[in-house]
């Protein structure tokens, strides 16, 4: 039947789902698919449904893609989409609601604050007594480390705090974890979800942001990654309890610290639709597993379900 393949949109990771879009897009052409794109930045909800797709896959990121949305407008339209369902969705593009559900169920994520955009400096400047420094300031519900900061100076707090509050009514101020960081694709839903093989990312002075997720070549992954077999068990186990308990389908991507010292593992969010650019890390476990990209993307499409 025919496949809609989701792409662009109107949030901030537009530029980074027309990359993932025009890779699925390809992807699935090249297996014989008929497949076409569609922009819902660009194009109405009625045209969608005018398309007649059999099912969709969804390329889209952040707002109004991957927050939960579009996905409810999908159930209304009756036409199965890859990956998770409506509450899934939206938990996952909220990253304080994300770590409330994963402290409810015992799994460990980094000490927080929630501050009112509003909040004024010195205010902001008693919040390293709560969770030290280098702190995180980040807007919950963006992706590709949009509006993200590490901050060590009042000054630097003042700044990053302003630039989460362009994006979010809230901003979280999150421990820094100092130690390795790793992500964990999982495929499946409920009992036969399974981790795909662990990535860890060394950017230069672990500073992976947007421009080195997306166009620089300095940082260095290491897939699988180096763990014994039992540590590695470990962090996928963990991962694939993160997915189920924000209740994630079909696919997503779970990224987590190891803290320098004990190794242990604190999970820091869930992407419920990943990045599947030519940099993207699903995509470089997959091949570590011995699925090309190609079958990675038909695997996640016939995944697709209302
Ligand atoms: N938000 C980006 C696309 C990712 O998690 O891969
Ligand atoms: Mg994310």
């Amino acid at each position: 039947g025919k496949v809609g393949v989701l792409l662009g949109g109107r949030s901030a990771e537009r530029e980074v789902s027309l990359m993932s879009g025009q890779g699925v897009l390809a992807a699935l052409r090249s297996k014989g698919i008929d497949a076409h794109a569609f922009d819902p930045a660009e194009r109405s909800l009625a045209e969608l449904a005018a398309e007649q797709f059999d099912r969709v896959f969804i390329a889209l990121h952040g707002r109004f893609g991957e927050d939960g949305t579009l996905q409810g407008a999908l159930e209304l339209l009756g036409i199965p989409y890859t990956g998770s369902g409506v509450m899934a969705s939206s938990i996952a593009m909220d990253k304080v609601m994300t770590k409330r559900i994963w402290l409810s169920h015992d799994l460990p994520t980094p000490r927080f604050l929630v501050l009112d955009a509003d909040t004024p400096n010195n205010v902001l400047d008693d919040v390293p007594e709560e969770l030290g420094l280098p702190l995180m300031l980040k807007a919950p519900h963006e992706g590709s480390t949009i509006g993200i900061s590490k901050v060590v100076t009042s000054a630097e707090m003042h700044a990053g705090f302003a630039l989460c509050a362009k994006y979010d009514s809230v901003v979280l101020a999150e421990e820094f974890i100092s130690g390795r960081e790793i992500t964990v694709p999982v495929l499946g839903t409920g009992r036969t979800a399974r981790a795909l093989p662990i990535v860890e990312i060394r950017a230069p002075q672990g500073n992976y942001d947007y421009e080195h997720k997306y166009f620089s070549d300095d940082t260095e992954y290491l897939c699988p990654a180096p763990f014994d077999a039992a540590t590695t068990l470990r962090l996928q186990d963990i991962a694939v309890r993160a997915y189920n308990a924000v209740g994630c389908s079909g696919w997503a991507r779970v990224d987590l610290m190891l803290r320098a010292g004990d190794d242990a593992p604190f999970l820091l969010e869930v992407n419920t639709s990943p990045g599947m650019t030519g940099h993207s890390l699903v995509p470089m476990a997959g091949k570590a597993a011995g699925m090309s990209y190609e079958d990675l993307c038909v695997d996640i499409l016939q995944s697709a379900r209302l």
